[in-house]
């Protein structure tokens, strides 16, 4: 039996006050869509179809590469049910519809499964959850013997009906042809002048298709965003369910409230990661790593047995096993530190390779560079790789030796072996083994009298 998928996303999201499609926003920096066909691919549907409205173009043109998606547009905003009409034409009717909103985005496929097999038993499947505060949503009206009768929206409800604790999460799953029929029949007489979907449920039962409601275990999950304060909440907890995550897959987590993951984060064994951690795009981490407070890691790959100290900010690199960091480092673009390499405090690398065992420790820039193996960089040392139009690059081979407060004006080489002497200007080459210096010779004049103040 085949599964359609119709995504609702045409609403305006009034209530962020954005220029940014609601369904666009980001939970744990991918959109709100992104997540609903993600949960969508793991359900394997044969057919995704979505329903765009406001912010026209930019919604299908953010996904513009999912050749797999159907697009529909539904340009007033006329309701939920309106809204599943504009699909019908496009909607297979020879398997089971789903409905999901593109505002609904932490549903995993779990909690989807129990109302996608009441469809394939020919019921319609209705997802519910059971709220403190109900108000708002529609309610789940039932008999005496606790058959779905109806649901009732919050506008059109009694008093009676507005007690009703379980709300309809909007979600539901059945036959395609009968959503298809069904739909044709809604009309707009209600409070809101509005197309119910919800009106169906009604249909279904005058026709003795049985009404399966499933709660689900979870209310955050069902949890539609309509503002930013939802939106935290729903990030928030986001958040912690990676958390929960990487501390059962043996992750020391010091705080999970205090953990940010924007991405992928794949983990070795015996990690600990320390508060305000932000990870961002693909990074992992290698067996052993440790990462102190305060640190931003964005698409890198750090390996097994590093320390990552506090305050570091890391940005598309790979560290080999056993690298230290920081504190207070900032490792951009293009940085790849081998084997026991140390990057210290307030250093700066770009575009640079660091030899195996090498160290820089601190106060430094390092861009456009090669650094060899057991390398010393003294603190302050700077390579001068931007000649004001060109970037150059700067090779220090193994073994070298780089004194305190250095300039190597790029292009430059430093042989093996080679020393430079603190406070040198290097601005050619310095051949193995030498030392190299640019220092003017110290002087003393003794018995120095400092000027004295004037007597007025
Ligand atoms: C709907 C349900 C309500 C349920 C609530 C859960 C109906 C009539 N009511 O309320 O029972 O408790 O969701 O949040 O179905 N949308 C469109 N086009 C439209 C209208 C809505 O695409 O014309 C989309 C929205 O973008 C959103 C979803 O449908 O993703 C729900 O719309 P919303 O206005 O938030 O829900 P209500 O109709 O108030
Ligand atoms: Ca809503």
């Amino acid at each position: 039996m085949s599964l359609s998928v119709v995504i609702l996303a045409a609403g305006q999201g009034k209530r962020m006050y954005s220029d940014l499609p609601k369904v666009l926003h980001p939970i744990g920096a991918k959109s709100m869509l992104q997540h609903v066909l993600d949960t969508v691919q793991s359900l394997q549907a044969d057919q995704c179809i979505v329903v765009y409205g406001h912010g026209g173009e930019q919604v299908p043109n953010a996904l513009h590469a999912r050749s797999d998606l159907e697009w529909v547009e539904q340009t007033e905003q006329l309701g939920t049910g309106h809204a599943v009409a504009q699909a019908v034409p496009l909607l297979r009717r020879d398997g089971i519809a789903l409905i999901l909103y593109g505002d609904v985005p932490l549903l995993r496929a779990d909690t989807l499964n129990p109302i996608l097999a009441s469809a394939r038993q020919g019921a319609l499947g209705v997802l519910t959850a059971q709220l403190d505060k109900p108000d708002g949503y529609g309610r789940i009206v039932r008999d005496a013997a606790q058959q779905v009768l109806r649901i009732v929206e919050d506008k059109d409800a009694s008093p009676a009906e507005k007690a009703i604790s379980e709300i309809n999460t909007g979600i539901l799953a059945l036959s395609a042809d009968r959503l298809c029929e069904w739909i044709g029949q809604l009309n707009n007489d209600n409070a809101q002048g509005e197309y119910y979907l919800t009106d169906i449920i009604e249909m279904a039962v005058a026709a003795n298709v049985r009404v399966d409601a499933h709660i689900a275990p979870d209310s955050m999950e069902i949890q539609g965003i309509n503002n930013r304060r939802q939106l935290a909440e729903v990030e928030r907890y986001y958040q912690r369910r990676q958390a929960a995550e990487l501390l059962l897959q043996g992750v020391t987590l010091r705080d999970p409230d205090r953990i940010d993951i924007r991405g992928t984060l794949k983990v070795g064994r015996d990690v600990c990661i320390d508060i305000n951690a932000v990870f961002e795009g693909e990074v992992t981490l290698g067996d052993g790593v440790s990462i102190e407070p305060n640190c931003i890691i964005r698409n890198s790959r750090i390996g097994p047995g590093c320390l990552i100290h506090t305050n570091s900010v890391i940005e598309d690199a790979e560290l080999a096993a056993r690298v230290e960091v920081g504190p207070f480092a900032r490792l951009r673009p293009g940085t790849r530190l081998a084997a026991q390499a140390k990057i210290g405090n307030f250093v700066e690398t770009k575009n640079a390779l660091i030899g195996a065992g090498s160290k820089v420790n601190h106060l430094s820039y390092i861009g456009d560079t090669d650094v060899g193996t057991a390398v010393n960089i003294g603190a302050g040392t700077i390579t001068c790789n931007y000649d004001g139009a060109n970037k150059h690059k700067t090779v220090i081979e193994d073994n070298v030796f780089v004194g305190s407060n250095t300039a190597l004006v790029a292009p430059v080489n430093i042989g093996k072996g080679a020393t430079i002497g603190a406070g040198s200007t290097i601005s050619k080459n310095v051949p193995a083994q030498a030392l190299a210096l640019t220092r003017s010779p110290a002087k003393n004049i003794p018995d120095w009298q400092r000027p004295s103040k004037k007597k007025s």
